[in-house]
């Protein structure tokens, strides 16, 4: 069994990262062969800065690394190392329906919001269903807000192999992770690396104190009975047991209990949690060449899954001299 998946590197990873991909990627590792990676060229999109991408490469790596992936037992690497996946997106691309795309939930947004878009954004599905198809992936652990771009990567497989009559690429599943669904930001809607609402794992305890202290909430007086489903609630269930969170919620019910006693309890579990890993991460950050090796081994092993896959994809539709 096949398992690929990968972040963009658009920002420093954070807890909706962790909790709704990289434990589930770290999870599944010793399940099958798995290929995680680094996704610089989507993040293209977003970052406009030569320095600042390579810088963010590295700390998606360590963070990666620091969350328990081990390079013995999965493929960790650059997307852009494997430059194969764009001549992939470009095949894929020229079967693809302009419908299709227009139907994407990350382009449509942009739009509503008035956001300039350009075409990377648009093709963004296309690139996505490329780095999967490259290697036929059996399943592909994401978040929920992925799961359109997975639906769409199929969709590019089956026309593919339709119009050109042959099995060239395996159709994925998708893998999401049950009980997170989408982790909030602290400002209630989708934590993302886009938005200026994120709780970074590894930030200073200062940081992260003044992160989980600014998580929106409503003015009920302490006295009163409490909401349970709201977002503090929910980051705070994130690091809590079923039993430890029914109690919790029976307490809020009740009355009583104030937000910051919760936000003090929240962030004292948070750094309990993510002690040991932050301790790995500053060994791992001593070691830049170490990171690099990790990726470049990486890229070799992810290459030499790849390369048949290309090469059936362009002896199907009849690009370059026949084999
Ligand atoms: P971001 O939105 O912060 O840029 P990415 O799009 O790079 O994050 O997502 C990387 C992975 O993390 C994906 O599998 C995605 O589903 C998951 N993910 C991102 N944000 C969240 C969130 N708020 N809750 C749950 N999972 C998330
Ligand atoms: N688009 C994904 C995200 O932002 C990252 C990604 C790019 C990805 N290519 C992928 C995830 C292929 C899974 C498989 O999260």
């Amino acid at each position: 069994m096949r398992i690929l998946s990968g972040i963009t590197s658009s920002g420093e990873c954070h807890i909706g990262n962790y909790f709704g991909a990289m434990r589930q990627h770290v999870r599944l590792q010793g399940e099958g062969e798995a290929i995680y990676f680094i996704a610089d060229y989507h993040s293209m999109t977003v970052v406009r800065d030569a320095a600042e991408r390579r810088r963010l490469v590295r700390e998606v790596a360590l963070d990666y690394l620091a969350c328990g992936l081990d390079p013995a037992r999965a493929i960790l690497y650059r997307q852009s190392d494997l430059p194969e996946v764009c001549e992939l997106t470009w095949i894929l691309g020229s079967v693809t329906p302009m419908g299709l795309l227009e139907r994407s939930h990350a382009y449509k947004d942009k739009v509503a919001q008035g956001l300039p878009v350009d075409h990377g954004l648009f093709a963004y599905p296309v690139l996505m269903a490329a780095d999967i198809l490259i290697y036929g992936s059996d399943i592909v652990p994401v978040g929920q807000d992925q799961k359109q771009h997975l639906e769409m990567a199929r969709d590019m497989a089956q026309r593919f192999n339709h119009v050109y009559g042959v099995e060239v690429f395996r159709l994925p599943e998708p893998h999401i992770l049950e009980g997170v669904a989408v982790v909030p930001g602290t400002d209630g809607r989708k934590m993302s690396k886009s938005y200026d609402n994120t709780i970074r794992m590894f930030w200073p305890q200062k940081q992260l104190r003044k992160a989980i202290m600014g998580i929106v909430t409503d003015s009920t007086p302490v006295e009163s009975p409490k909401k349970t489903d709201t977002t503090l609630f929910q980051l705070w269930s994130l690091f809590a047991t079923p039993d430890e969170r029914e109690e919790m919620f029976e307490r809020a019910r009740a009355g009583g209990l104030g937000y910051g006693e919760v936000k003090k309890d929240l962030l004292a579990r948070l750094l309990d949690t993510f002690g040991p890993m932050r301790a790995r991460r500053e060994e791992l950050a001593k070691r830049p060449d170490d990171t690099e090796d990790v990726l470049a081994d990486g890229a070799r092993r992810a290459r030499a899954l790849g390369a048949p896959v290309v090469a059936a994809a362009r002896e199907a539709a009849g690009l370059g001299p026949a084999r």
